[in-house]
């Protein structure tokens, strides 16, 4: 007998951003009884637990990732009860609940940072990075995400604070044992509500480089992570988040860790001290250069490099490539170019990803191939990062390249409506929604692809189920083949004498399956496989074994 696996590790999870999953009550904004109107849903799919982005009071400066108050829930999303009976409802129907843990940095309306931008006197004042100004600048050079300065003056109290996302969203000093110990209580509480977990909002940027050095040489603002990441305190503030929150409860947590690496990588979820599961992003900068707005087109090899890395670094990977953050996968990796090849690609891509080591992660509209929206113009965009980068580049003369970045890489790509029907704004709401919604949802919706055995949707919930179902899938080891194929990204997962190979065509033009990989076919996108793949074709066959 097998000893079971954790939960965290055998369950499929899927990501809801509830802003734009289903709207209730016709204000154009999705909410938390929407969620709870399409639990069947998620059940009929086979997902076993929900990753739920911010559902906290909130400005929405970043779209609940500034938080305000993090013991309420957001207005517009609903009430405390409505999330309680939300979560009963998804336990009943045995699907587990992670919340977002964003304690990086708060909202600037926060309370406690209310009172430490009033006087430098504030008890809360050391809440936050504050320092004096260099020459009537910057404290240091260093560069946030969202805007060209990490740092921001406060004429009141003639300081600068810090900030790595948007001047809304100051960066708690984790130095500070009272903000640590009001953020475990804060996450006991939600703990003892009964969620299961946390995903761990950019937690590789808790700790800070000790006296804040530059990361240049004097010649202008830069992005320097590794001033910011992995700093040997991070260590000690997990193990201690860890000790004081997660003791004897069977709960996980998944850290957004920002610029990890597979050197890295161990020192937050080796020992099981720490982090129980990592979000790497070298996946996801495949397609970038020295900004991910500098686009380069996919490449196969790249991509099989750094799978393989990963799959060797670490004993347990977390599998995904949509989110919030992320345009959609179909139009990025795959191909949009004919209706066939969407459907084929979205279900290639599928194959490729989910059936490697490690869990699971689909993000909401993925399981139905929802593309990138077609935007034009600024109005349409909501996300702060893309308004930022537009204004910025107006100001230097590149708008042209910062658009071609937004139209490849935007976040509001992955945040326009789950379309779930082909009537007005595709059922997500009945009043004008908070951002457009992608007006190909009359030929791509969740009702559609029900109806049609050979959906993505269909292929998304056979997928999931073949890989609930397979020992070697669930744990077998993972082996590279074919290193050098210019078509072909293929591997193997061998349990107890048990084979499986996934073969999967990254390309549009048909390839030959080799001999010794042809055996009984699991799980195909294509209707026959004859030793060869079709364009995007994939195919997951268990092998004979030899012994
Ligand atoms: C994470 C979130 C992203 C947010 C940022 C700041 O990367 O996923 O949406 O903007 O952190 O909280
Ligand atoms: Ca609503």
């Amino acid at each position: 007998m097998n000893a079971n696996l954790p939960w965290w590790k055998e369950r499929t999870f899927y990501q809801i951003y509830p802003r734009s999953f289903q709207d209730s009550n016709g204000d154009g904004i999705g909410d938390l009884r929407g969620v709870l109107s399409r639990l069947d849903y998620l059940q009929w799919l086979g997902v076993g637990a929900v990753w739920l982005c911010p559902v906290y009071d909130s400005p929405n400066a970043d779209m609940g990732y500034d938080i305000r108050d993090y013991e309420k829930i957001m207005e517009e999303f609903g009430s405390m009860e409505d999330f309680e009976l939300l979560l009963s409802e998804l336990h009943r129907r045995d699907i587990k609940l992670v919340m977002d843990l964003v304690v990086n940095h708060t909202s600037e309306e926060h309370p406690w940072f209310v009172e430490s931008r009033s006087s430098r006197d504030s008890h809360y004042r050391d809440y936050y990075i504050w320092r004096d100004g260099r020459d009537g600048r910057e404290p240091n050079d260093w560069a946030s995400y969202f805007t060209p300065s990490a740092w921001t003056y406060a004429p009141a109290t003639e300081q600068w604070y810090l900030h790595l996302f948007s001047e809304q969203q100051p960066d708690l000093n984790w130095e500070n044992e009272e903000v640590r110990e009001h953020v475990y209580g804060m996450m006991n509480r939600w703990l003892d509500k009964g969620v299961d977990g946390f995903r761990m909002d950019v937690i590789s940027h808790l700790a800070k480089a000790p006296g804040l050095p530059d990361g240049g040489n004097g010649s202008g603002y830069i992005f320097c992570p590794e001033r910011f990441s992995f700093q040997p305190r991070l260590h000690d503030y997990l193990r201690e988040m860890r000790r004081r929150c997660f003791t004897g409860r069977d709960c996980m947590c998944v850290g957004e860790t920002a610029f990890v690496t597979t050197e890295t990588a161990n020192s937050v979820v080796g020992d099981g001290q720490e982090l129980d599961l990592l979000f790497q992003f070298e996946l996801m900068d495949l397609d970038g250069a020295e900004t991910k707005w500098d686009v380069r087109p996919f490449d196969l090899s790249r991509f099989r490099t750094v799978i393989d890395a990963w799959q060797k670094a670490i004993d347990w990977n977390t599998l995904f490539w949509g989110n919030h953050d992320q345009p959609r996968i179909v139009s990025r990796f795959g191909s949009t170019a004919t209706e066939e090849e969407r459907t084929a690609s979205a279900k290639m891509l599928a194959t490729a990803l989910y059936l490697l080591r490690g869990t699971p992660f689909i993000y909401q509209g993925e399981e139905i191939g929802m593309t990138n929206a077609p935007f034009t113009e600024e109005s349409q965009l909501r996300d702060v990062e893309s308004l930022n980068l537009l204004k910025e580049a107006r100001r230097t003369g590149r708008e042209a390249w910062a658009w071609r970045g937004i139209e490849a890489k935007g976040r509001d790509h992955s945040r326009t409506p789950m379309q779930w029907d082909g009537t007005a704004n595709a059922g997500f709401t009945s009043a004008e929604s908070w951002i457009m919604v992608n007006p190909n949802y009359r030929e791509i919706n969740v009702e559609r692809a029900k109806r049609d055995p050979d959906s993505i949707l269909h292929y998304y919930r056979a997928l999931i189920a073949l890989r609930g179902r397979t020992e070697a899938l669930l744990r077998g080891d993972f082996t590279l083949l074919l290193p050098d194929h210019p078509q072909l990204f293929a591997y193997r997962r061998s349990w107890e004498g048990q084979d499986v190979v996934v073969l999967c065509n990254f390309s549009s033009t048909p390839a030959e399956i080799p001999a010794a990989l042809r055996g009984r076919v699991l799980l195909s996108n294509q209707g026959t496989v004859d030793g060869a793949l079709e364009p995007y074709g994939a195919v997951v066959t268990a092998l004979v074994s030899k012994g």
